[in-house]
């Protein structure tokens, strides 16, 4: 375990930021608290992230509740956010955001928290189990989100008409990435793992745009070996569209954007 990752539990053990271990290194823990800083060294230990242990990660400079029951989000994913928020901040037309698996919420929120007006926006996860923690989230940072329960973007299909803007960080890994990846093994494997190489979630997504014809510009993570794969897919399924890939910090392929 690497200093900070001991800071952060030391920290979460006696319920302080962790500035205060620096501003004050003459403190000595109790008892209670040395026995909660040996448990969480042991959850670490036991391949629990530090993100699962103390309940809170930061993305995008806010800080998020996360459980067992959400994916703890991660920094690739902050590219969607930056790209969305430009995307946003350029469109002169009304449009709706809409966050297909939304998890912690983290992407929603972080958006709208970014924007200088607010923007209607839903929310939609299968798991009602999310939906409490994102519902949490956007609680505590008084934003304004309908959140919905269904299978993508299903539950507002006949809600909506005009532009929306909609992101998607859905279940994109293999079962075998899942298996051959242990420091993933403590997440929900629904919120990680879909069928067809990843990609049958994205593909059904895809159908739903096209059969339902709405105007959207979208926004979807993927894992660089997929590009090829994703690209064949939004061919096939909107021909029409332009196909922009983006990459992350680590230079590789992970934001496909489709307008
Ligand atoms: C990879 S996690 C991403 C969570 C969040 N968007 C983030 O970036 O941290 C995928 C989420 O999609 C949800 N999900 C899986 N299948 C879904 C479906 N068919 N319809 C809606 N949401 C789904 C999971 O419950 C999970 O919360």
């Amino acid at each position: 375990m690497d200093l900070i990752d001991f800071d952060l539990l030391k920290a979460h053990a006696i319920k302080k930021p962790k500035e205060f271990l620096y501003s004050h290194p003459e403190y000595r823990l109790s008892i209670w608290e040395w026995l909660k800083l040996k448990y969480f060294i042991f959850l670490r230990n036991h391949g629990y992230s530090v993100a699962a242990i103390t309940k809170h990660k930061e993305f995008y400079g806010l800080d998020f509740f996360v459980n067992k029951h959400v994916l703890i989000p991660r920094p690739d994913t902050e590219l969607m956010v930056t790209e969305v928020i430009e995307e946003i901040k350029k469109t002169n037309e009304k449009i709706t955001l809409v966050d297909v698996g939304t998890g912690s919420s983290c992407i929603p929120i972080s958006v709208l928290k970014n924007l200088p007006e607010p923007v209607p926006t839903y929310a939609i996860d299968i798991s009602s189990q999310a939906l409490k923690v994102a519902k949490k989230n956007a609680e505590n940072y008084g934003i304004k989100i309908q959140f919905l329960r269904g299978n993508l973007l299903e539950p507002i299909l006949q809600k909506i008409s005009g532009k929306i803007i909609s992101t998607a960080n859905l279940p994109y890994l293999t079962e075998q990435q899942f298996k051959n990846e242990p420091s993933i093994a403590r997440e929900p494997k629904n919120a990680l793992v879909a069928k067809n190489n990843g990609l049958a979630l994205y593909e059904e997504l895809l159908q739903q745009i096209k059969t339902s014809g709405l105007d959207a510009t979208i926004f979807l993570e993927i894992d660089p070996s997929q590009t090829e794969a994703i690209n064949k897919l939004i061919t096939k399924y909107l021909p029409e569209s332009k196909i922009e890939i983006k990459k992350d910090l680590g230079g590789l392929n992970r934001l496909v954007k489709i307008s």
